[in-house]
């Protein structure tokens, strides 16, 4: 089923100039950036993307981290979307990562782990909806 999810090439990723390769990670997995935008996220921002997190020890320093540097939000779109980026990040912890993820290409550790995905349908609809509208998504 054709789906949307949402992806954010995070801080030690764009400092390293890596959108463009990742880019071609995602693509070359057949999602497609249907929405993309360089943003510079905001304290407020970033504590609300990662509210869930609120309560794990590393959530100031995760906070921290992701308003550190510019950010690339991204709705990508394609069949079982959500699940298949998971699998093309790979593991949250690079180490843990398989051959070939975009963590194991790129990640510097568990923290600076150069992207994030939505984990669920649901939760990608809500992260979708906190940096895009329906008018920015070309589809
Ligand atoms: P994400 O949400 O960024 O796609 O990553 P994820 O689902 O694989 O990992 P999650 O458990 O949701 O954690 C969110 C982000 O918090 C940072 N983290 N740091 N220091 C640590 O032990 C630790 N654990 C997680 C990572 O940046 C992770 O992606
Ligand atoms: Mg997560």
């Amino acid at each position: 089923m054709t789906e949307r999810t949402f992806s954010i090439i995070k801080p030690d990723a764009t400092a390293r100039n890596l959108t463009g390769k990742i880019n071609a990670v995602i693509e070359d997995a057949g999602l497609r950036i249907v929405a993309q935008r360089r943003i510079r996220m905001t304290r407020t921002q970033a504590e609300k993307f990662y509210e869930v997190h609120k309560e794990r020890p590393f959530y100031g320093e995760l906070v921290d981290f992701m308003t550190s540097g510019p950010v690339v939000v991204q709705v990508l779109e394609g069949d079982g979307a959500v699940a298949k980026y998971r699998e093309v990040m790979g593991a949250t912890n690079p180490e843990q990562a398989a051959a070939g993820t975009i963590r194991k290409l790129f990640a510097v550790n568990v923290g600076e782990n150069s992207v994030h995905g939505s984990d669920s349908a649901d939760n990608a609809k809500l992260e979708i909806a906190q940096f895009f509208t329906d008018a920015d998504i070309a589809g």
